[in-house]
Formats: structure tokens, sequence, C-alpha cells
């Protein structure tokens, strides 16, 4: 049976040294990785977004069902009303939705209702969940594991950005139906993520807090350890 399913796959060996160097320099390059929200509009080539999206598409999927569409927006006409729309669901946000913990969650963030990077940035892109399967004839199918899925997708796209060169944002605007509509979505594509891409603004700033250390995030459960 699994003869008649699969094929061959060997991924290539690496020696154990050379692992654990190709390992650590992977956590120096990642642990660089800063949320941008201050961009330059220097223009990117659409091949470059392209390619990392296509990165992104080789995310793990529950049932390889690849539950997602990503939308690259570098039109200035829709980024500017995405902003806008953007801003008013922002404004309800801070000043009556978000509850008093949230705000004070946010605070060393220092973020506020106004999104200018959502129209300096030279790309946005709008990820979107498929919360079903709709095949072209029509018919509607399961998916499995949407928000899994499209989490570890956009973690890849995320990784991918930083490793081109590019910045980029994991934003929210909370709620984000808005971005459906402005860009024709069908109705079993539900916004997941918006991300503007593009260079980092020479006098970009990022909040001043640390990552919790390795020993924080890691329980270990080898043999005599515990
Ligand atoms: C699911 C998710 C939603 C986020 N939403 C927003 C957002 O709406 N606005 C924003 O400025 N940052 C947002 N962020 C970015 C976080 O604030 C940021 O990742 C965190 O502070 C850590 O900073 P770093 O990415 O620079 O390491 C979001 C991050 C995640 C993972």
């Amino acid at each position: 049976m699994r003869e008649s399913i699969h094929i061959p796959y060997q991924p290539k060996n690496v020696e154990p040294v050379e692992m654990r160097l190709r390992a650590q320099a992977l956590y120096a390059r990642w642990n660089a990785r800063r949320s941008v929200r201050f961009f330059t509009d220097t223009p990117v080539d659409a091949a470059i977004i392209d390619a990392l999206i296509a990165a992104a598409g080789t995310a793990p999927s529950g049932a390889n069902k690849q539950p997602w569409t990503f939308c690259a927006v570098s039109d200035p006409v829709i980024k500017a009303r995405i902003r806008a729309e953007a801003e008013e669901e922002e404004k309800t946000f801070y000043s009556s939705r978000a509850s008093k913990e949230w705000l004070e969650d946010l605070a060393p963030i220092g973020t506020d209702w106004e999104k200018p990077f959502l129209e300096m940035a030279p790309w946005l892109i709008v990820v979107f969940k498929h919360v079903q399967d709709v095949r072209p004839n029509g018919e509607v199918k399961k998916n499995y594991y949407v928000s899994e899925s499209v989490g570890i997708a956009c973690g890849l796209f995320i990784a991918a950005i930083h490793e081109a060169g590019l910045s980029t944002l994991t934003h929210t605007p909370s709620p984000m139906n808005f971005l459906g509509s402005i860009l024709g979505r069908p109705a079993h594509e539900k916004p997941y993520l918006l991300l503007p891409i593009g260079y980092a603004a020479p006098d970009a700033t990022v909040p001043n807090i640390t990552r919790k250390p390795l020993e924080e995030i890691r329980v270990r459960y080898t043999e005599g350890e515990r």
C-alpha cells in the first residue's frame, strides 16, 4: 500500500558538527529579526515577493490542504483604502474595544491607532485562511487544522522575509473583515494576517523588549536529567 502512494525521499546528510553550526547560525540570524513599523517607500521587485510567498507555501498543512491565499498589494489606491479602514478599526480598538489589561500589555510596544506603514511600505501581504475548501466546480470540502497550518506558513514567510534582507510587521487590525471586501475574496476565505513588507526606514526604532531565554522556554526530558 505504502509503495503505491509514496515516493522515495532522502534529505541531504549533514554531519553533527556542521549541523550544530548551522542551527546556531540560524538562531543568530533569526534573533536579529524585529517587527518593523517604519518603512521607506523604496520599491521591492514583485519577483522577490513571489519567491517569498512560494517559500511560505512550502509549509506543512493538515491533510495537505494548503488552506491559504497570499494577496500581494502594491497598488497605492488599494493600500490607501486598507490604511483608512484599518485606522478606523484601530481607533475603536484603542478607545473602547481593547480591555484595560490588553492596553497595559501593549504599552511597552508603543503602538496606537495610526498606521502610516500601511501606505509607506511598498507591499502589503494579506494572508487569508480557507475555513473550507471550495473546489473550482463549487463543491465544498473540509479543511483541517486551518489556523495551525496558516500560522506555520506565516512563520515560514516571516523568517523568509528576514532571510531575504527585508523587514515586515505581523499586523492584526481587529476586526479585519474589511480586508475580504476590499480585496474581493470569497466568503470561505477569512483574513488572517496583514504584513507590510519593505526596507526598514534609516531612523526606524523598535520597542526595547526582550525574548525569553532558552531555559525559560525549553523543558528537557532526557534520561538522567530530571
Ligand atoms: C499574532 C500577532 C499579532 C500581532 N499584531 C500586531 C499588531 O496588530 N500591531 C503591531 O504593531 N504589532 C503586532 N504584532 C507584533 C508583536 O508586537 C511583536 O511580534 C512582539 O512585540 C515581539 O517583537 P519582535 O517581533 O520585534 O520580536 C503581532 C504579533 C503577532 C505574532
